[in-house]
């Protein structure tokens, strides 16, 4: 089969199942296009909560296929690739997480979407980029507060809500990998262009900002700024979307550090592929299963944050 059967065989077996496609903006241009809905992950978390379909297929890294499944659990929630992990999901063993907690006691624990199903249940309040600094700012000024699993978004929800929360030490190996001199460099060529960072980047990446956001807040940024050509520094899927809302603006994606590519890309999001996507409607595998008592447990923080996020507005 080509391309096109795979396309068409999706589009028939998403009628035939009720089935609908949640793509993230880091997935491969032609999984954008077949999805039913492309956003950030705060969008697949509200809409896996929302959808009456019978089958969702999160096209996406494990964690959202979770946190689908735990916000879904009566629906068949499945992923093209159950091996699509996530380094900063990776970089917070629940155990070592509960240990940490506990060597803190009187903490509370806010915890990025990047996480497993077991450290979410650990965790009072779920957040995600998109939200993160309105959702810390609920806190009072001096209580205690753990933030996990990312220390580039923690030090930055801190610097900008001047907090001292006590950081996980993990990271995402994509958004560790921009280099300061190559955006530099890029700024000699585009001296106008405005620089947009992920918070999950280092601080002397986020030093470089025009703009700081999420996926979601940087492809609005970009569509409703005057500014023609963007510097973008996160994983170069995005690039798509802010092409397609914005055909008269240039966007150069931000090299890594190392001499690989002209661009960043997550691994683990590319595992995604059309044949992959067709076979998983197809044959209804790999599909998400989580514990009932887990799922108990994980879905409090999940729906804390959903409804934090509806009365702000997000
Ligand atoms: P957002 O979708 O919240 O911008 O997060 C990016 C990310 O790294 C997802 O894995
Ligand atoms: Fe995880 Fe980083 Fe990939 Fe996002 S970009 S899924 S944080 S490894």
């Amino acid at each position: 089969m080509n391309s096109s059967d795979f396309i068409e065989e999706i589009r028939r077996l998403k009628k035939e199942k009720n089935a609908v496609i949640m793509a993230h903006y880091y997935q491969a241009t032609e999984i954008q296009e077949i999805a039913d809905f492309v956003g950030d992950s705060l969008a697949l978390a509200q809409w896996a909560a929302k959808t009456d379909a019978d089958i969702i297929v999160i096209c996406g890294v494990h964690f959202m296929g979770e946190t689908a499944k735990i916000l879904s659990p009566n629906k068949k929630v499945l992923v093209p690739d159950a091996s699509a992990g996530c380094s900063l999901a990776d970089s917070c063993p629940a155990d070592e997480f509960e240990k940490f907690i506990k060597d803190h006691p009187g903490y509370k624990v806010i915890s990025y979407v990047n996480t497993t199903a077991a450290v979410k249940a650990l965790t009072d309040v779920v957040v995600t980029s998109t939200n993160a600094k309105q959702i810390v700012e609920t806190f009072d000024k001096d209580e205690k507060i753990i933030f996990g699993p990312d220390r580039n978004l923690g030090n930055y929800i801190n610097s900008v809500t001047g907090r001292n929360m006590l950081l996980w030490n993990g990271a995402c190996h994509v958004h560790e990998k921009f280099s300061v001199e190559k955006i530099k460099s890029l700024k000699k060529i585009y001296p106008n262009a405005k620089v947009l960072v992920h918070p999950e980047c280092k601080k002397n990446i986020v030093e470089l900002a025009d703009k700081v956001g999420s996926t979601a807040a940087l492809l609005k940024y970009a569509t409703n700024n005057d500014c023609k050509e963007f510097i973008v520094a996160t994983e170069s899927g995005i690039l798509f979307e802010m092409q397609k809302a914005n055909a008269d603006k240039v966007f150069i994606p931000a090299p890594p550090e190392d001499d690989t590519c002209a661009c960043n890309v997550c691994d683990f999001m590319r595992q995604n592929t059309l044949e992959k996507l067709y076979n998983c409607l197809k044959n209804e595998t790999p599909e998400i299963l989580i514990d009932e008592k887990l799922q108990k447990q994980a879905v409090k923080p999940i729906k804390k944050m959903l409804e934090i996020s509806e009365k702000l507005g997000l």
